[in-house]
């Protein structure tokens, strides 16, 4: 009885060899080409860490939900030129020594990125953008485009906030334990956007951002800040 199932498996597996789409060919080479060159550093599986001595250790930011974080064009693009996002790197205590003028960016300590040629970034954004874990944060179309003033956006996140603590809004002005945000409108989906700041820690749940309970209507102005600030073209 063995042999006859046997040898249908071998016709079933030749068959799909031959028969593979190309598309789905493509899907496997990127999730390969992940698991080889990236998957050290990042985790394309979930989940989050759940301790801080964790989120102190971790190489580089979670790529498990990258389909409902990033803009694949950007994807595409840093792949082959990276540039920093984190002035002080993943954790900044790693990174930062004392200084004449008190602590400064150890950056010596801070390696550049990994980069990859046209064809494998295409493949490595396609399987990233594949990656769709925590669907259920993300309300798609949520954010609708506003307008807001450059001023009024700085009071809101400088002032009354407090977020430019901890994030430059223009090369070398504000804190730099957290992503600079004067590219994240070119870099992050809007929708992702308004979830993180909804509440960071239900997609990091150990993050040290601080859950500021915005307010549902500040949320969108917060994007439309963002999206200003990426206008000016720092970089
Ligand atoms: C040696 C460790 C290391 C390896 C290997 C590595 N990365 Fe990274 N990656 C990092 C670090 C650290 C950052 C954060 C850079 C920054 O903020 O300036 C990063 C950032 C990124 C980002 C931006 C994410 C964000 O939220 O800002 C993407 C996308 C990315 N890496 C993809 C990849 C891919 C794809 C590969 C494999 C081809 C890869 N990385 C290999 C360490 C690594
Ligand atoms: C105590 C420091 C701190 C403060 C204050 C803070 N953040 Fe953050 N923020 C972070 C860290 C850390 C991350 C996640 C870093 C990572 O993914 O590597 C982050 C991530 C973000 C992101 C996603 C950026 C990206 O590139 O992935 C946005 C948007 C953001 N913060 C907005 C805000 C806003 C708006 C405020 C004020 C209401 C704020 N943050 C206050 C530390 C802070």
């Amino acid at each position: 009885m063995k042999r006859p199932v046997v040898s249908v498996m071998r016709r079933i597996s030749m068959l799909s060899l031959i028969l593979l789409p190309l598309g789905f060919a493509n899907a496997g080479q990127g999730d390969d080409l992940l698991n080889a060159r990236c998957a050290g550093c990042h985790d394309l599986k979930g989940p989050a860490p759940t301790t801080v001595q964790a989120i102190w250790e971790r190489k580089g930011p979670d790529l498990f939900y990258a389909g409902n974080k990033y803009r694949r064009e950007w994807l595409a693009r840093w792949l082959q030129a990276p540039v920093r996002i984190r002035p002080a790197g993943m954790f900044y205590g790693n990174h930062i020594k004392p200084g004449p003028d008190g602590d400064e960016i150890d950056q010596g300590s801070l390696a550049p990125h990994v980069k990859l040629s046209g064809s494998d970034a295409e493949l490595a954004a396609s399987a990233l953008m594949d990656k769709k874990a925590k669907s259920d944060l993300i309300k798609p179309g949520e954010y609708h485009s506003g307008t807001i003033s450059k001023s009024m956006g700085e009071l809101m996140f400088d002032k009354f906030r407090g977020c430019l603590a901890c994030h430059e809004i223009e090369p070398g002005y504000g804190g730099s334990s957290g992503p600079e945000v004067y590219t994240v409108a070119k870099r992050l989906q809007s929708d992702f956007l308004i979830s993180y700041m909804r509440n960071p820690q239900a997609w990091d749940p150990k993050i040290f951002m601080p859950n500021k309970h915005l307010k549902e209507q500040d949320l969108p102005k917060f994007v439309d800040y963002f999206k200003v600030l990426s206008e000016e073209d720092f970089k």
